[in-house]
């Protein structure tokens, strides 16, 4: 009998097919067994009648428990009372592990008792959408990015130095040194885009955050691309492409998931209009008219992005953050020299920055005093400076956080059901 994944199931109406999986749920009346079978792809209702099967196999399902593994063979037929349109006539039932008490029943946990167990709450319903989001967004990700000719280029985990400040720098050793785990690709992604024009690097970055708050993890991935010739105002294009492919993928693949968290769509649906773009001294000017004291030149907090993001029903583009507050390698806007020419997007539902990015600056005595000014060492920044020294031109580039980018595309409270086994602070078991 040949094994299929329910998911596929729809091309095998009134066929004889095994299916192999994990029993989500049973009830049983005296003469029938309802087994809810899961198989990491979908769950289906499976039926077994006493007169379907032997004697032998029909007890032996009544010792089947939560999460017990087997393999079941039966005719689909099509039911359109299930979500699924589909259910199972069993056959045949081959018993592979009977599982133990399991832990997570159909009652409510707390949270804490669930993270603990997050290598089994992933078998839930509700995890299991989420985490197929988070593969189709990543997917998107890399779909753009290949289809718009942008060339994939790894940046390493071992660094020498910090990117994004030293006060969240994991500290490593490294043989006879020290090292740090990397915040950011950007500074070797400067390298790949002078070397290859439009390059991205995709993958895990690490920040000792020490708060507890809804939107930081320790360890979160990044996708970051960086482009030669490209100024502030193409950036703010792309970052604006980019996040409205991403969602409208999600709204063409994932409904199915999006349901299962009752993600409320139309939200989703409205990114296809233009983006607002905000300069820093506006956005400060609308957040004190909300009521927020945030002082002119100062970052803004989790609280003031939330105020700010709920005027809005898209993400929204603050852009010239005062250079202060930002980080070394940013270029001074020429028309405000206490401002950078960087752009944060801020998205919308109360949800606050997903993306960080702006363009670099390309002079090499203004960055090497940037250098000096923020007390990084020259010797590990020497090769950035290279960049400035052989043929420097415009160029920029962002980050966007894929945990974020999750956590509001599935309208989720925090970003530590984004990613299948999130590190906090502390978190780091399972
Ligand atoms: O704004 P950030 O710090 O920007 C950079 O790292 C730039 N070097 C990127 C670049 O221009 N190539 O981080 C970018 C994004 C944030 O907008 C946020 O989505 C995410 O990374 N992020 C975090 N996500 C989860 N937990 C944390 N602790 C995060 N810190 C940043
Ligand atoms: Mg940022």
């Amino acid at each position: 009998m040949s094994h299929v994944y329910i998911e596929k199931i729809s091309a095998h109406e009134d066929q004889t097919v095994t299916l192999k999986g994990w029993i989500y749920n049973i009830r049983s009346s005296g003469k029938i067994h309802f087994l809810q079978l899961r198989d990491g792809t979908a769950i289906i209702q499976c039926v077994m009648g006493k007169n379907d099967v032997s004697e032998e196999i029909f007890e032996s399902a009544k010792r089947l428990t939560q999460e017990s593994s087997v393999e079941v063979t039966g005719v689909v037929r099509k039911d359109t009372r299930s979500a699924l349109g589909y259910e199972l006539h069993a056959t045949g039932l081959k018993i592979l592990h009977i599982s133990e008490e399991y832990p997570i029943t159909p009652k409510e946990h707390g949270t804490a008792f669930l993270m603990d167990h997050r290598h089994l709450w992933i078998r839930s319903r509700r995890q299991h959408a989420i985490l197929r989001i988070r593969a189709e967004i990543i997917r998107a990700i890399r779909d753009y990015l290949d289809d718009n000719d942008f060339l994939l280029v790894d940046s390493p985990i071992f660094t020498p130095a910090a990117c994004e400040g030293t006060s969240t720098l994991f500290e490593t050793a490294y043989f006879s040194q020290k090292a740090y785990l990397t915040q950011s690709g950007q500074l070797y992604n400067e390298a790949n885009a002078m070397a290859f024009g439009k390059v991205y690097c995709f993958g895990p970055t690490f920040r000792a955050e020490k708060s507890k708050t809804r939107r930081h993890l320790t360890e979160f991935w990044m996708v970051e691309p960086e482009v030669a010739f490209l100024e502030l105002d193409g950036l703010m294009d792309l970052t604006e492409s980019f996040v409205r492919y991403i969602v409208t993928r999600v709204l063409q693949n994932r409904q199915t998931e999006l349901k299962e968290i009752e993600r409320d769509t139309t939200q989703l649906e409205k990114i296809t209009q233009p983006f607002p773009r905000l300069d820093y001294g506006e956005a400060v000017r609308q957040l004190h008219a909300l009521g927020s004291d945030i002082v002119y030149g100062d970052d803004f907090g989790a609280d003031d992005e939330t105020m700010l993001t709920k005027q809005y029903e898209t993400p929204i583009l603050v852009n010239r953050y005062p250079a202060a507050i930002k980080a070394f390698y940013m270029k001074g806007d020429p028309a405000a020299t206490d401002r950078a020419l960087c752009v944060d997007m801020l998205a919308p539902e109360g949800y606050g920055e997903i993306i960080g990015g702006g363009q670099r600056q390309d002079d090499f005595a203004t960055l090497l005093a940037a250098v000096h000014a923020h007390g990084l060492p020259q010797e590990s920044m020497d090769w950035y400076l290279d960049l400035r020294r052989y043929g420097s031109v415009p160029h920029a580039g962002f980050g966007l956080g894929v945990e974020r980018t999750v956590a509001w595309i599935c309208g989720l409270p925090h970003v530590r059901e984004t990613i299948p086994y999130p590190r906090m602070l502390e978190k780091l078991v399972p």
